[in-house]
């Protein structure tokens, strides 16, 4: 590969630095095309754009790749724990025995959330959805725990954002289902701790179902990371300007609650349900994604960099099948998301395309099993990305000559004119 690109501009060479990833990715440095030729690049979306360099994730979208810090998500699925992955992302190495021990320890110890926090939640109606509750409660934590600036200081509020999350997630379940909030209790492990601050009441005692927590282990390793996705680069966008983590990790819950990203996994369910009541008749619906009159989209379909089977949906289909069996749950929309999808892989408009289902088709069948409500599949989203966009906004913190996000435009508005007075416009 040659170390420089050449762009001629209005008769004028310029050589742009090519800078190639370990695994061979290309990019080409325009970092100084604006100050020497005056022009900038145009790239909506940002579909073509490297806007950092990053050591945390590996996706090769046309193989069908994805590796967390060099581990292929197949093994870290089968064989780690969550908060491993979690050490794994933040860190850039898997803990050794004691580390891990270490690490759980300090998640447990602080799992509480201030008694003041509880009062916010008395606030929102009881119909506010769990995402807005989440991503107002994580901002909440920077009042609570303000900016740090040393080493320690910071790892310190990651360790409390990782332990806090889940208890917060758990809150906002219990709200919306006008439940009393139950304690983390520190006997427990990270996962075990969620379902019971999920799942359990007061009055009566609690056991985890193994098969629950091993399929909420894969669930939330699988939604770890996914390198510059939307919400991990508005992450990296408000923690730019130098927000603290809270405050910047807020801001990516917000990002991935949309329907196009996180908020998907809600849409399949309500789009398979819709499917369902309508008669199963799955090829109106693959029609109606290409019909120019119609913006429907086959929800948990697609994606941006994979043009070839998502490996994450590979595995939660499996998941699927194999959750649904040993929970002894039988689920009409799992049949239904499995017949849609032989129709659409069928179909030339997806085959031309390269559209395949993605992480959240099969993820919403298997929390519907494990009695998590609709409207809280993206928190369980956003609780599995909280190590990603942690890993990212303190890979951005710690690399120097970071600058601001800023991006340009080329402006296509009125160009100058004088002020009209109000009687004459
Ligand atoms: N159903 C039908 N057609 C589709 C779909 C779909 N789900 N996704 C893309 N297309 C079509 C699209 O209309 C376009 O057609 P044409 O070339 O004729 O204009 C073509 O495929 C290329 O798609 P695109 O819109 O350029 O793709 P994008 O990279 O801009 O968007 C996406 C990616 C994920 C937003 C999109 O595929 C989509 O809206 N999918 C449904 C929502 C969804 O499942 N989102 C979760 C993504 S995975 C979790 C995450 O990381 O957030």
């Amino acid at each position: 590969m040659a170390n420089t690109a050449k762009l001629n501009l209005d008769g004028k060479d310029m050589d742009l630095p090519v800078k190639v990833g370990s695994e061979g990715e290309v990019g080409i440095d325009i970092s100084k095309l604006r100050s020497q030729t005056g022009a900038i690049t145009l790239d909506p979306s940002l579909a073509n754009t490297g806007a950092c360099e990053s050591a945390i994730t590996y996706i090769d979208g046309e193989q069908g790749i994805l590796r967390y810090r060099g581990y292929d998500i197949a093994d870290l699925a089968e064989h780690a724990s969550f908060p491993e992955v979690c050490f794994l992302l933040i860190y850039g190495r898997l803990p050794k025995r004691h580390e891990r021990e270490e690490f759980r320890e300090r998640l447990t110890l602080h799992s509480l959330v201030h008694e003041d926090m509880k009062k916010f939640f008395e606030g929102f109606p009881p119909s506010a959805h769990p995402m807005v509750i989440l991503s107002a409660m994580i901002a909440s934590l920077s009042a609570f725990y303000p900016e740090s600036d040393t080493p320690e200081e910071i790892d310190l509020n990651i360790i409390r954002l990782l332990a806090k999350a889940k208890t917060l997630a758990a809150f906002s379940y219990k709200k919306s289902i006008g439940q009393p909030f139950i304690y983390p209790d520190n006997d427990r492990t990270y996962l075990e701790n969620f379902l019971l601050m999920m799942f359990a009441v007061p009055c009566e005692p609690y056991h985890v179902n193994p098969v629950v927590r091993s399929a909420l282990n894969k669930l939330l390793i699988l939604h770890a990371d996914h390198e510059q996705n939307c919400s991990t680069t508005t992450v990296r966008t408000v923690g730019s300007g130098g927000a603290n983590l809270f405050a910047s990790i807020s801001a990516g819950v917000s990002a991935l609650w949309g329907p196009l990203h996180g908020g998907a996994n809600q849409a399949v369910i309500e789009m398979l349900e819709m499917i369902r009541n309508d008669g199963a008749n799955y090829k109106k619906y693959v029609d109606m994604t290409k019909s120019k009159d119609s913006d429907f989209k086959l929800m948990g379909f697609g994606h941006r960099v994979y043009k070839n089977f998502d490996p994450r949906a590979r595995i939660l289909k499996q998941s699927a099948d194999e959750v649904l069996g040993q929970l002894g749950v039988s689920d009409p929309l799992l049949e239904i998301a499995k017949q849609l999808e032989e129709v659409a892989l069928a179909d030339s408009y997806f085959i031309e395309r390269n559209l395949y289902p993605n992480v959240d088709f099969y993820s919403g069948v298997i929390y519907r099993a494990m009695g998590i409500p609709t409207n809280t599949f993206t928190v369980m989203f956003a609780l599995g990305r909280l190590p990603g966009w942690i890993a990212h906004w303190l890979e951005q913190h710690n690399t120097p000559g970071t600058r601001i996000t800023r991006p340009r435009q080329i402006y296509t508005g009125m160009n100058a004119r004088p002020w009209e007075p109000l009687d004459e416009r």
